[in-house]
C-alpha cells in the first residue's frame, strides 16, 4: 500500500451540459479502499467519448472525459493486492462489481453491478474536483483525459512492460470491442465471409479480428478512402465506399451474401440494412452503439424464413482481465498489428481537435499524451 495524503492539482479534458470539451484545473484525491492511481501515459479519442459532446448521449452531470487508457501505477489504496506501484496497466471502461450473477456467470460484460455506467466510482463517490470544489465525475468510471486517475482496482489490468502505451491505450476500448466481436461476440468459424460497415478505430479492430481468426473474404465498408486503405493493410480483402457501391446488392451478388455483417457506426440505416446483406442463416453483428432512444426496423418474416441472427455487442463480449493481456501478448508475439490503429499523436491540450476531427471522420485513432 502507498498512499500520498492530499488531493493533487492536475488538468483534465471536462465536459458538463452544452459546455465542452475544455481543459480546466482539477484536484484528484488520493484513491481510498480498493482503488488505485494511475498516471496516464497515452488515452485514446473515441466515439463514445463523442457521443456525450455531441449530445447523442445526454451527461447528466459534469464529466471529466476519456476512457480508453494506459498508464503506471502510482498508488495504491488499502485492501489493492493486485496491482502496485510501477506496474503498468491498462485501464478498463467496464469495471465489474465481482459480486453480480453475470459476473458469477463469467460474463463481467453484462455486469448489473458495476457503477462504471453511472460514471461514478463502485462507491458512488468520484475523486475529481473542479476549481470550486464542485464534483467532476469519471466519464465510464474512469474519466482518463487527465494526468492521474483514481479507478477501482477491477479497472485495472497488468500488462508487460513491454507493450507501448499507445497501444496499450487502445487496448483498453476499441481494439478489445471489434476484436472480442469476431471471437467472443459472433465466435466467427475460419473460412466465413464477413463484411465489416464502419472502419474507424472499432471497425478496423474486427477487420484484424477476422485476419487473425482466417475469415475469407473480408469486405470493408467506409466512406473515407484513408480508413479503406488502412482497411486493406490489416486484411480486407476488398473495399467498397458506400456511395459507390450498393453494399448488400453487391453481397448478394458476387457471394451470394456474407456469413457475417458487423455495423461499427451506431448508425440506424446502416444498423437497417445488415440483414439485406446475410446469406441464409447469417448472422449480424451491432457493435456501433447507437444514440439513446432511436429505432431500427427489420422484415421479421425475411429474418424467421432465411434462419438470420442480430447478436448485439458491448465490450466485445470480453472479460477484462483475461481478454486485454491476450490481446497485448498476440501484439508483442508479431501476430496481431495493433500499433497500425495509432493515428496522430498529440498533447491533452489538443482533445477538443482532435474529438473534431473524429466527428469529421479525419485521421485514424487520435491518441492523446498529458505531459
Ligand atoms: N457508411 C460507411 N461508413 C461510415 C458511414 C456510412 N454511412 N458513416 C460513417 N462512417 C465511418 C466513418 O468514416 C468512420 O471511419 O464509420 C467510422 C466510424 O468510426 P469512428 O468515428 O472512429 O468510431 P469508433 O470509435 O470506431 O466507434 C464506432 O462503436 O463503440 C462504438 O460508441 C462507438 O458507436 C461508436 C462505434
Ligand atoms: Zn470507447
Amino acid at each position: 500500500m502507498s498512499i500520498p495524503s492530499r488531493p493533487r492539482p492536475s488538468n483534465a479534458v471536462t465536459f458538463r451540459s452544452g459546455i465542452g470539451p475544455r481543459i480546466e484545473p482539477i484536484q484528484v484525491a488520493p484513491p481510498k479502499r480498493g482503488q488505485v492511481s494511475v498516471q496516464i501515459r497515452a488515452t485514446g479519442v473515441c466515439h463514445s467519448d463523442l457521443h456525450i459532446v455531441n449530445g447523442d448521449w445526454p451527461a447528466d452531470k459534469p464529466l471529466v472525459l476519456g476512457h480508453e487508457a494506459a498508464g503506471v501505477v502510482t498508488a495504491t489504496g488499502p485492501e489493492v493486492d493486485g496491482v502496485a506501484v510501477g506496474d503498468h496497466v491498462v485501464l478498463s471502461w467496464f469495471a465489474p462489481c465481482g459480486n453480480c450473477l453475470n459476473c458469477a456467470a463469467g460474463r463481467a460484460w453484462l455486469c448489473t453491478g458495476t457503477k462504471a455506467l453511472e460514471n461514478t466510482l463502485p462507491d458512488g463517490s468520484t475523486a475529481y474536483a473542479d476549481a470550486k470544489d464542485g464534483p467532476l465525475w469519471p466519464y465510464l468510471g474512469l474519466g482518463t483525459f487527465t494526468h492521474t486517475v483514481v479507478v477501482p482496482e477491477s479497472a485495472v489490468i497488468p500488462v508487460p512492460r513491454e507493450l507501448p502505451f499507445e497501444v496499450g491505450a487502445l487496448l483498453g476500448c476499441s481494439i478489445t470491442t471489434g476484436v472480442g466481436a469476431v471471437v467472443n461476440t459472433a465466435k466467427v468459424p475460419v473460412g466465413s465471409s464477413a463484411v465489416v460497415i464502419g472502419c474507424g478505430g472499432v471497425g478496423l479492430s474486427i477487420v484484424m479480428g477476422l485476419r487473425l481468426i482466417g475469415a475469407n473474404p473480408i469486405i470493408a465498408v467506409d466512406l473515407s478512402d484513408e480508413k479503406l486503405a488502412k482497411a486493406a493493410q490489416l486484411g480486407a480483402t476488398v473495399t467498397l465506399q458506400p456511395d459507390q457501391t450498393d453494399v448488400p446488392s453487391y453481397l448478394q451478388h458476387h457471394y451470394g451474401g456474407v456469413d457475417f455483417a458487423f455495423e461499427a457506426i451506431g448508425r440506424v440505416p446502416t444498423i437497417e440494412s445488415l440483414p439485406a446483406m446475410l446469406a441464409g442463416g447469417g448472422t449480424a453483428v451491432l457493435v456501433g452503439m447507437a444514440a439513446a432512444g432511436v429505432r431500427a426496423s427489420f422484415d421479421p418474416f425475411e429474418l424467421a424464413d432465411q434462419g438470420k441472427s442480430i447478436l448485439g455487442c458491448n465490450y466485445g463480449s470480453s472479460v477484462a482481465k483475461i481478454e486485454i493481456p491476450k490481446l497485448a501478448n498476440l501484439y508483442l508475439a508479431g501476430l496481431l498489428p495493433l500499433d497500425q490503429l495509432i493515428g496522430q499523436v498529440r498533447p491533452l491540450g489538443e482533445a477538443a481537435a482532435a474529438l473534431d476531427d473524429l466527428s469529421r471522420g479525419i485521421g485514424l485513432r487520435s491518441i492523446l499524451i498529458p505531459s
